[in-house]
């Protein structure tokens, strides 16, 4: 029995030494596959006498249980080894401090959607969106602004081609059709924003065909002007950072609201810059007001029951006042230097405990 005695450890230490899986599975089939050393002892069995393999036979069934549990044992100790090799190739400093500047930046627009979300979030207000692509129904005439009507051509629509049935989709030209949509799925109580784009066939320094406005729209049964009013001044001063932030509110026309004003804030000119705060300057910045019952009415609500007050704001607008942008164009041109001066790092989310930028 000196040859399986001599078998039996040259396989061990074959096993042993194993340096990974692939290199076992080599060892196992050698010694235990169809064609291996041990199996083919066995098959010899076969011309032995009785006696000679009633002994040979119980060896080498112990040389094939020895050797294939040494190989299982191997095999846990190589696979703990790969998963360890693993985590530390995978390994990840937590210590290490943020690369902000390898990341990227945040577009100015990203971040200051991010910002009035932060601010009429904690007022209440939650998110909702429409489509770009609008009916003119919810467009125009929901709102008040029937075919004829001569509020229709301050909007320089972009005008789609008309369908079979002949009617013509837009661009919306405001987020405002989204209060309509909103207030036909949603009973009141209704608290939303809405940022999104819009689209005007228009393109100057303060002007861009595409363009990001905020809605914002509440109906519930005892809104009034003072809520409008609280809830704008509360929203500007948070914005712009400055607690006595002098607010205006103009009376205007919007044929969606009743009474309807535009919202100014107090400026200094210094130079040909704008300094936001006290100062004898008004700059515009977002148009408000009552919602029109006719709306309320166009949407199934009650307008002897329910009230709602709506504004809407241009989101390049108040940035490029807080952030000192000169020109409305510069938002999209995609240019990397601009992105690196005007953007955010990643990690600056807007929040009203860590500040709003
Ligand atoms: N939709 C208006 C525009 O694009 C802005 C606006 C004014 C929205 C008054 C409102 C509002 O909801 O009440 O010029």
């Amino acid at each position: 029995m000196d040859h399986v005695d001599a078998l039996r450890s040259e396989l061990l230490s074959a096993v042993t030494e194993a340096g990974d899986l692939a290199g076992l599975e080599g060892v196992r089939v050698a010694a235990l596959g169809r064609k291996g050393r041990v199996t083919q002892l066995m098959k010899g069995l076969g011309t032995m006498s009785p006696e000679e393999r009633k002994q040979a036979g119980a060896a080498l069934n112990a040389l094939k249980s020895e050797v294939a549990s040494a190989i299982e044992l191997r095999k846990a100790e190589l696979s703990q080894a790969d998963i360890d090799a693993r985590l530390m190739a995978e390994r990840v400093d937590v210590s290490l401090p943020a690369r902000p500047e390898r990341e990227g930046f945040i577009h100015p627009i990203s971040q200051t959607i991010d910002e009035v979300v932060a601010i009429f979030g904690e007022m209440g207000f939650t998110v909702a969106e429409g489509p770009d692509i609008e009916d003119d129904w919810h467009n125009f005439t929901a709102l008040n602004m029937p075919l004829e009507h001569p509020a229709r051509q301050e909007h320089d629509t972009f005008y789609l081609p008309s369908a079979a049935e002949g009617e013509r989709m837009v661009l919306r030209t405001h987020t405002s059709p989204v209060q309509i949509r909103t207030m036909q799925a949603e009973k009141p109580p209704i608290r939303i924003i809405v940022p999104g784009r819009a689209y005007r066939c228009d393109s100057d320094a303060t002007h861009s065909p595409m363009f990001h406005q905020v809605e914002g729209l509440l109906v519930d049964r005892a809104t009034h002007m003072g809520h409008l009013k609280g809830c704008l001044i509360e929203f500007c001063r948070t914005y712009f950072g400055v607690d006595d932030l002098p607010v205006r509110f103009r009376p205007s026309y919007f044929p969606f609201t009743e009474p309807s004003a535009e919202v100014d804030i107090g400026a200094t000119r210094e130079g040909g810059e704008f300094r936001i705060g006290h100062g004898d300057e008004w700059l515009e910045i977002l148009g408000s007001g009552m919602v029109n019952p006719a709306v309320l009415e166009n949407c199934g609500i009650d307008s002897t029951v329910y009230q709602g007050f709506a504004f809407g704001m241009g989101l390049e607008r108040i940035a490029m006042l807080k952030y000192g942008i000169p020109d409305i164009r510069t938002f999209f041109e995609s240019d990397l230097r601009w992105l690196r001066h005007f953007g955010f790092v990643p990690l600056d989310i807007p929040s009203l405990v860590t500040g709003t930028g």
